[in-house]
């Protein structure tokens, strides 16, 4: 009898242990399934980060400034300006953008090409741009698919200003 309850005991334990032990596989599963989920993470951020490398802004072509101003040109900017912009920028005050008056003292051309052109992908990687949302209250300028000659217009037309 007595050794009847004690194997009653060791199947007992045995029972516990053996449960014991099939709880012990779980820990490294949650653990597999944590470094499985960074490994995502990490495919998304490559993702990411090819994407933005795709992204580039493109070089602009070299521009050329004469020492005069092209008074055609400059007025073909001011239309293709009165039309796309100036519900945002006045000439010479600041509005829901900067005031184009001036623009040129601030920025280089290339720069100037590149914002008018790509502002999307201006916002995305130029820092200036960056800290010109924050100063004008997170309003950002759309990309309306400005061609290069009428963004080397507009560059005329701010010659004028
Ligand atoms: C919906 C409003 C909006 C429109 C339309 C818009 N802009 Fe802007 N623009 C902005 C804002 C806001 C900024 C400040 C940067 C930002 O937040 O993206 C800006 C910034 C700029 C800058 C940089 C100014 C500086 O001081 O450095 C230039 C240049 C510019 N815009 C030119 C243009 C031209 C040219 C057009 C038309 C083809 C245009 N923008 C259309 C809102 C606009």
């Amino acid at each position: 009898m007595k050794r009847l309850s004690s194997l009653a005991v060791f199947c007992f334990l045995l029972t516990a242990v053996s449960q014991c032990s099939s709880n012990e596989p779980q820990a490294p599963e949650q653990s597999k399934s944590v470094s499985s989920e960074e490994n995502r993470s990490e495919e998304q951020e490559a993702k990411e980060q090819s994407k933005s490398e795709s992204k580039e802004i493109p070089e602009i072509q070299e521009i050329d400034i004469s020492a005069t101003i092209d008074q055609k040109m400059a007025l073909a900017g001011a239309e293709v300006f009165s039309a796309k912009c100036t519900m945002c920028h006045k000439p010479s005050e600041n509005f829901i953008g900067p005031a184009a008056a001036g623009v040129l003292e601030r920025r280089t051309p290339d720069w100037l090409m590149k914002m008018i052109m790509y502002p999307d992908l201006m916002q995305e990687q130029d820092i200036v741009v960056q800290k010109l949302i924050e100063e004008y209250n997170g309003a950002v300028m759309p990309n309306q698919n400005i061609t290069f000659e009428e963004a080397r217009s507009i560059l005329e037309y701010y010659r004028t200003l």
